[in-house]
């Protein structure tokens, strides 16, 4: 059995709450595999030198995590620059956001080429290597260079925009031949495998090879569509224990009498929040049967809060629910209850099980775990209804949500009411079908998947 090495820029400290899919997934799939789990410390450190860092390796259970400190400039250029202030965007269709006409590229495959230069000394040649997300995309073609013949898989957890789009930033050729280094890319969606494929086609002048395998550049690639899902076991487990159980309990009492509609997210502008909140707006005003009943949690924690745009949206959000709690709030009701922090995962699935409703609208997303861990925490006897954005990747899996274009408000606050009013037998039926799509392609599916497609790779 070869050794599974995971790289990615965040890694889920054991000790810290975790906001975000990827450090959830993976700090969940590598418990059960065990392996080597490579990826930068979060620690910057002020003076050091661009281009350097120091490793920290140490044992958490069955898994070696490899921690790197960078040095301030790094971090400024790869992680907030390029990688956050370019590619980010970009892949969210948000040129408006994008700061394409920055520096940050040198920054960005320097560190990568620091990555590859601190990992490749820890690699056995029977490693089986699996680099995940948007910073590490030259990964690859660095370790190559460097004589590195192990089978390489990325994995994209955003999503892959239109050519069209892509083709704005400066660098998208030598970006997309950066892919054509790995034995396997994957993608969340059928659209963004689409987006590679027609990018290809345009772009490199080349054909798709067969039904996934792509020839541009002089290479060739693998590229296929891996869902990522969530441990749904372990999530059920949570929701069993005690934390979970009184979470459930105090939220059911402090909102006794009253319909509870949740939203969590990061902090961060595809997460459609503003919309949400103005769609929520429009419920109340549209629909007054809500007002002194309906109450939306929206959970924000704090994300990238050193990138101009995350500013931006954390005021609009604030003077949003402000607006809408003076104006309709009262004495004894308060609209929007907005918290801008972690939730501890533990009380995540009593919070989901005390709501009616949750609101899953963001107006760009890779996939969306949250929409899945909704579900999952329900009551099955008495389920809370999902309302889902079309242009989350989750969409193309769970069509049993109430689907809705977060940029259309009235149709976004019309499907809300409808989830309100819902009838119990369409709540237990829909929650049915998207419980059994959600259990059957869990995490450890998608891990599966992807590393026996990988290894299977001739
Ligand atoms: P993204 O990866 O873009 O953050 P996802 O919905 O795919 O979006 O994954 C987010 C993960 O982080 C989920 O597991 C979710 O439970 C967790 N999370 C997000 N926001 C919060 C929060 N405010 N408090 C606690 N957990 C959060
Ligand atoms: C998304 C990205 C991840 C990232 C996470 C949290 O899920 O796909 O790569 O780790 O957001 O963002 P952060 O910048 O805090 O790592």
């Amino acid at each position: 059995m070869s050794r599974l090495v995971v790289v990615s820029n965040r890694i889920a400290d054991p000790r810290k709450p975790a906001a975000g899919g990827l450090a959830v997934a993976l700090g969940e799939t590598l418990k059960k595999t065990g392996g080597l789990w490579f990826g930068w410390s979060g620690k910057t450190v002020p003076d050091g030198m661009p281009g350097e860092g120091k490793l920290n390796v140490h044992t958490a259970g069955t898994v070696t995590l490899a921690e790197l400190d960078l040095a301030e400039e790094d971090v400024d250029a790869y992680y907030r620059g390029y990688s956050n202030g370019v590619l980010w965007p970009v892949f969210h269709y948000r040129l408006d956001l994008a700061h394409l006409e920055s520096g940050y590229l040198s920054g960005y495959r320097r560190v990568n080429r620091l990555f590859a230069r601190k990992l490749a000394p820890l690699l056995r040649e029977d490693d089986l290597i699996w680099i995940h997300d948007y910073h590490l995309i030259p990964l690859a073609a660095e370790l190559r260079a460097m004589g590195c013949a192990n089978r390489i898989g990325f994995f994209l957890h955003i999503p892959l925009p239109p050519q069209q789009i892509l083709a704005a930033i400066p660098s998208h050729e030598w970006l997309m031949r950066a892919l054509f280094a790995y034995d396997l890319v994957g993608f969340q969606s059928e659209a963004d495998l689409l987006n590679f494929s027609h990018y290809v086609q345009a772009e490199a002048t080349a054909e798709p090879v067969g039904v996934s395998q792509f020839r541009a550049f002089n290479s060739t690639v693998q590229a296929g569509t891996f869902p990522i899902g969530i441990d749904v076991d372990e999530f059920r487990r949570l929701g069993q224990a005690r934390e979970a159980r009184d979470t459930y309990d105090t939220t059911c009492k402090e909102y006794s009498r009253r319909r509870l509609l949740i939203g969590v997210d990061r902090l961060d502008y595809s997460k459609g929040l503003p919309q949400r909140i103005r769609a929520f707006g429009e419920l109340l005003r549209e629909y007054p049967e809500n007002r002194h009943s309906a109450t939306l949690l929206q959970v924000a924690s704090p994300s990238r809060e050193d990138v101009d745009a995350y500013v931006d949206i954390q005021h609009e959000l604030e003077s949003l629910c402000g607006a809408i709690n003076g104006n309709y709030g009262d004495l004894d009701w308060m609209p929007v209850r907005y918290i801008h922090r972690i939730i501890a995962r533990r009380r995540l699935p009593g919070l989901y099980r005390a709501c009616d409703v949750a609101l899953v609208t963001p107006l760009r997303d890779g996939m969306n775990l949250v929409a899945k861990e909704f579900v999952v925490a329900q009551d099955e006897s008495d389920p809370g209804v999902l309302v889902l954005s079309r242009f989350a990747g989750a969409a193309e899996q769970l069509k049993d949500a109430l689907l809705v274009n977060p940029y259309d408000i009235p149709g976004t606050a019309q499907a809300i009411q409808r989830a309100l009013q819902m009838p119990l037998e369409e709540r237990r039926a829909r929650h049915a079908a998207l419980l059994e799509n959600i259990c059957r392609y869990d995490v450890h599916w998608w891990c599966r998947q992807f590393l026996e497609t990988l290894a299977e790779i001739r």
